[in-house]
């Protein structure tokens, strides 16, 4: 049976992704800093699944839980830098170095260290496939959010980085690019007034959010034989938001 591990899986997108590889009969080990909500959702997934309290920026968590997940499944055949964080909209006059760099910590530094560790295993086992979280903040110039873009851009940076390395070992590494999407991380940016999800909706050319589940059936689709040539790409799953490029609001400029 085929094992994944989900990063920042207790919530949200990790969530629905772990979800469905479940759903498609594989082990999937869910890792997040909330031990106890891991614990419960790989609980109540099946006795085969697993739930491990990690810190992605932590190089000792990961090198705990990597050996942990390997432990008890025996191969890695799939990875999803999913944890992060949604760092408050801050004007870049006014940004701290401490949040800059926290941001930096979790998706990148993060990314870095599970795809490591995770693509050891993966090499010497000959083959597996990683899918990193970038974001429409990744691919397009957010306001307000440099720490965040600069981490998702440097996701996409070191997908194709290590998708080049490591294609002829059976390793493909792809990026997945949402767009705002219906999660709890979502909803506290709103809470917090970083952002306004009646304006936003407005700007995106489906006119809605996704679901946290829409943007799970294309990570898993990536880490499937039906994705078997797919390596170093950036798929955008974002209702149209980074095709959009007239002025005004999408939702005025469709039919
Ligand atoms: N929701 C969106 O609109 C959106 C859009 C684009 C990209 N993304 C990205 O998708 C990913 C998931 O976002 P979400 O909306 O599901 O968020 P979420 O807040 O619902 O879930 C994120 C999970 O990551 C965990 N986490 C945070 N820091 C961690 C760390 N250091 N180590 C381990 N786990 C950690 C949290 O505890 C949480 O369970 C993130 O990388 C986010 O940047 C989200």
């Amino acid at each position: 049976m085929e094992a994944a591990i989900i990063t920042g899986a207790a919530d949200g997108i990790g969530l629905a992704t772990a979800r469905l590889f479940a759903a498609r009969g594989w082990r999937v080990a869910l890792l997040d800093v909330r031990a106890e909500a891991v614990e419960a959702h790989a609980a109540a997934l099946g006795v085969e699944h697993l739930g491990v309290r990690c810190d992605v920026a932590c190089e000792a968590d990961v090198l705990a839980a990597i050996e942990a997940v390997a432990a008890r499944f025996g191969r890695i055949d799939a990875l999803v830098n999913n944890a992060g964080i949604g760092t408050p909209h801050i004007p870049t006059l006014e940004q701290g170095l401490e949040g800059f760099e926290q941001a930096l910590r979790v998706h990148l530094s993060g990314t870095f260290l599970m795809s490591r560790e995770a693509g050891r295993a993966m090499l010497a086992q000959g083959g597996g496939a990683i899918v990193n979280l970038s974001s429409i903040a990744g691919v397009t110039g957010l306001p307000r959010r440099n720490a965040y873009g600069a981490a998702k851009a440097g996701v996409i940076s070191m997908t194709r980085s290590m998708a080049c390395e490591w294609a002829g070992k059976g390793v493909r590494v792809n990026a997945v690019a949402p767009g705002f999407t219906a999660t709890s991380l979502v909803q506290k940016l709103e809470r917090d007034g970083s952002i306004d999800i009646k304006r936003l909706r407005g700007r995106i050319p489906m006119g809605r959010l996704a679901r946290p589940e829409e943007i799970a059936e294309t990570i898993v689709f990536l880490c499937l034989p039906a994705a078997s040539y797919v390596t170093g790409a950036v798929l955008s799953v974002d209702g149209g938001w980074a095709a959009f490029g007239d002025a005004g609001l999408a939702q005025e400029a469709g039919v």
